[in-house]
């Protein structure tokens, strides 16, 4: 047997040292490196098959062979290597599990948008020196309507025909029956406000529920005047609604006040270019000076004592403020609707926590 060929031991050296090289390569582009150093046109491979003219006929073919053999074997190793690198960054760029998503939250539930607007218009008159007043949702005809100078033939109680409990009870048709027990119960001065759920006989439609929120205000001292009512019910709306907020008293007929009206409020609007545009007069209140009889129904002396009430629905509010434009979307209990008043949104739930 001769002896081996140098060349071919350069070549199996070559061989081992390259497969190494491919092996460790990250990239095509380390590859790309790789496959001109031994295989490019002046690549360390090429060298040797370009040199065969130099050796004997005798040596020529078995370097020749062991040459193409050494550059196919590199070729497949570059091309199956190139294979891998790429795989494994198409697994970089769409991970089975997202690491970045933001952690699950816990459902926590929030203030329902109408108790979040009776909470803030309840913060304002708290600074205006108010108290807060409740009274019962089943209460008497003496209070919804008698004590309140509305006699039960009255037009006005039909405007507010309700659900009779039993004989004289009723569930009460507004919250005006607050005024009459708070009165009861205290001297002079009063300054209340009552929130509360109120049931008519009404429908049930975009601007109409048959139960409803309101929110009953009474004040009654010495020397109450018709500016003290207007400025208190201004104040309110302008800082409720902002300060460029008109305000404008309709006169109006309620049994219970005298005289009566009914309070409108033009806003300001800022639009989505940031120009300021004024509201239509929107309607947001029932309102009066107490009306002397029944001051006198609960022992006041007229003479003595003066007052002014007022009565506003909420939700009408909260459907004002938030551009709402069904008042039954309040009640509906849609967590997708109702999660939009929450610091907390709904694409937050996990399945398992959603309601
Ligand atoms: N109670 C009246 C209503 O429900 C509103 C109102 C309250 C009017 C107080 C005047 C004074 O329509």
């Amino acid at each position: 047997m001769t002896q081996k060929n140098p060349l071919i031991q350069t070549l199996q050296e070559l061989e081992t040292e390259a497969l190494d090289a491919i092996r460790a390569a990250l990239d095509g582009e380390a590859l790309e490196v790789l496959r001109v150093s031994y295989l490019g046109r002046k690549g360390r491979v090429s060298g040797i098959l370009r040199g065969l003219g130099d050796l004997s006929a005798d040596e020529r073919p078995p370097v020749g062979a062991e040459a193409n053999r050494v550059k196919e074997v590199l070729q497949e190793a570059l091309e199956a290597r190139e294979t891998e690198v790429s795989a494994s960054r198409e697994e970089i760029g769409a991970p089975a599990e997202d690491l970045t998503l933001p952690a699950r939250h816990r459902w926590s539930g929030g203030v329902h948008p109408v108790n979040q607007v009776i909470d803030e218009i309840w913060t304002i008159f708290q600074s205006m020196g108010f108290v807060r007043a409740r009274g019962p949702e089943a209460d008497t005809e003496w209070y919804n309507f008698l004590a309140l100078n509305t006699p039960l033939d009255h037009p006005a109680v039909d405007e507010q025909d309700t659900f009779y409990l039993k004989d004289f009870v009723l569930l009460r048709s507004h919250t005006s029956p607050v005024q009459v027990r708070t009165m009861e119960k205290h001297e002079p001065p009063i300054r209340i406000l009552a929130p509360g759920m109120v049931y008519r006989r009404d429908s049930y439609d975009a601007t109409h529920t048959p139960a409803f929120a309101q929110i009953e205000g009474l004040v009654v001292d010495e020397g109450i005047t018709f500016v003290d009512f207007k400025a208190t019910l201004a104040e309110f709306a302008r800082r409720f609604w902002g300060p460029g907020t008109k305000v404008r008293f309709r006169p109006s007929f309620f049994p219970f006040t005298e005289p009566s009206a009914e309070v409108d409020v033009k806003r300001m609007i800022t639009m989505k270019d940031g120009t300021r545009v004024e509201s239509d007069w929107i309607e947001i209140m029932g309102a009066g000076m107490v009306d002397p009889n029944v001051l006198e129904n609960v022992g006041y002396d007229p003479e003595h004592y003066t007052g002014f009430a007022f009565g506003m629905g909420p939700a009408r509010i909260a459907l004002l403020k938030y551009g709402v434009p069904d008042l039954r979307m309040f009640f509906q209990n849609d967590v997708r609707f109702l999660s939009q008043f929450t610091s907390q949104s709904l694409s937050q739930l996990t399945d398992r926590d959603a309601p």
